[in-house]
């Protein structure tokens, strides 16, 4: 028996591909996430007493974490908090001001379009506080105060584990901005683990979608940031045109290029499921074939994963099946899943 040695495969622990490890390591991930902000607390605090004082928290990034500050965004407007999401490179005109605190997400901490903006509203006289993966990066060592996901490296281009990480790292600060109780934050690698346990279905349906030349991914709430980043994934690549919406205004316009056989994935974190039964049925009606990643409660769309988990945590188990479903619809396009075309890991132009 002739034992070839592989390099590259023994990196990947197996896996076909860095995307699919990277998505395995998330649980660890997340855990090493919560564990290193709170051997920091001081940060956390220090970051939770910027916000409690600002007039506005600007929160800025660019892609895939954008998304995850999409997400923190709703959670603080929810609290009465004035955020403000802001892609980094549209900050051109906005006028920040001293009583302004800036929250800059980037996983490689090296975005030019943060840098700019961050530095532009730090000569405003706005603090910054940053989210970064590495440890001292350019956006790190432009800032007040800086936190760290540590969600170890990541190879593949489009972001998984860090994105994971990011939300679970924002979660924690939401919870302690609004002084809730994080204990539960522990059972997020669990639940992870849980949802991976679907990689199969993930599968197929990424599989189905790959013969799609267009999706749309219709979510509320905190799944419309979910939705946008499961858009941008396919979009990464799998080269697959798909564009996310709120659902509820996909009737005002989206729905018009809705006939027989349009992909429209419902993302569904259980907290307004009868709001989505409703535009489930407006795209049915159409003749659209509808999916629906739930947690919790059923939306009978045409084919539906419904996940079971604690549904102050149910958007954990919705990331890595949005990640699985790009995956398997990249790779079944014959794609390199790691290398997308045209994209880098880290954008260092504008
Ligand atoms: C690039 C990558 C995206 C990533 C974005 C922001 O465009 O291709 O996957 O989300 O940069 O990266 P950052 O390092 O700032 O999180």
């Amino acid at each position: 028996k002739i034992i070839t040695w592989d390099a590259s495969a023994a990196s990947k622990e197996g896996f076909e591909h860095y995307m699919l490890k990277e998505i395995h390591e998330s649980p660890i991930a997340v855990e090493d996430t919560i564990s290193g902000m709170i051997a920091e607390i001081d940060k956390i605090k220090e970051s939770v007493k910027l916000i409690n004082s600002a007039r506005r928290i600007i929160v800025t990034a660019a892609g895939t974490s954008y998304h995850a500050g999409l997400l923190f965004s709703i959670l603080l407007q929810r609290e009465g908090y004035n955020a403000l999401p802001i892609i980094a490179s549209e900050y051109y005109n906005l006028k920040t001001t001293e009583e302004d605190v800036i929250l800059a997400i980037s996983q490689s901490g090296e975005t030019l379009d943060v840098i700019q903006a961050i530095k532009k509203f730090k000569q405003n006289g706005s603090s910054i506080i940053s989210l970064t993966n590495i440890i001292e990066s350019a956006i790190a060592r432009e800032s007040d105060v800086k936190l760290y996901t540590r969600a170890g490296p990541e190879i593949g281009v489009a972001a998984t584990k860090t994105f994971t990480s990011q939300v679970a790292a924002l979660m924690l600060l939401y919870n302690f901005i609004s002084q809730k109780d994080y204990s539960y934050l522990s059972k997020i690698k669990e639940i992870i683990r849980y949802a991976l346990n679907y990689q199969g279905e993930a599968r197929l349906i990424g599989e189905e979608l790959s013969t799609k030349n267009n999706a749309y991914y219709l979510g509320r709430g905190l799944s419309l940031p979910l939705a946008m980043e499961a858009a941008l994934k396919i979009k990464e690549i799998a080269y697959l045109h798909a564009e996310a919406y709120p659902a509820g205004e996909s009737k005002h316009g989206p729905i018009a290029l809705v006939e027989k056989g349009f992909p429209v994935i419902f993302i569904n974190d259980g907290e307004l499921t009868e709001d989505l039964q409703n535009n489930v049925q407006e795209m049915k009606a159409r003749k659209a074939i509808t999916y629906g990643i739930s947690v919790n409660k059923k939306l009978n769309t045409d084919k539906e994963l419904l996940l079971t988990t604690d549904e102050k945590l149910s958007i954990f188990a919705i990331i890595p099946i949005i990640q699985l479903i790009a995956y398997y619809a990249s790779v079944k396009r014959g794609n390199d899943p790691d290398k997308p075309r045209n994209l880098a890991k880290t954008v260092t132009v504008e």
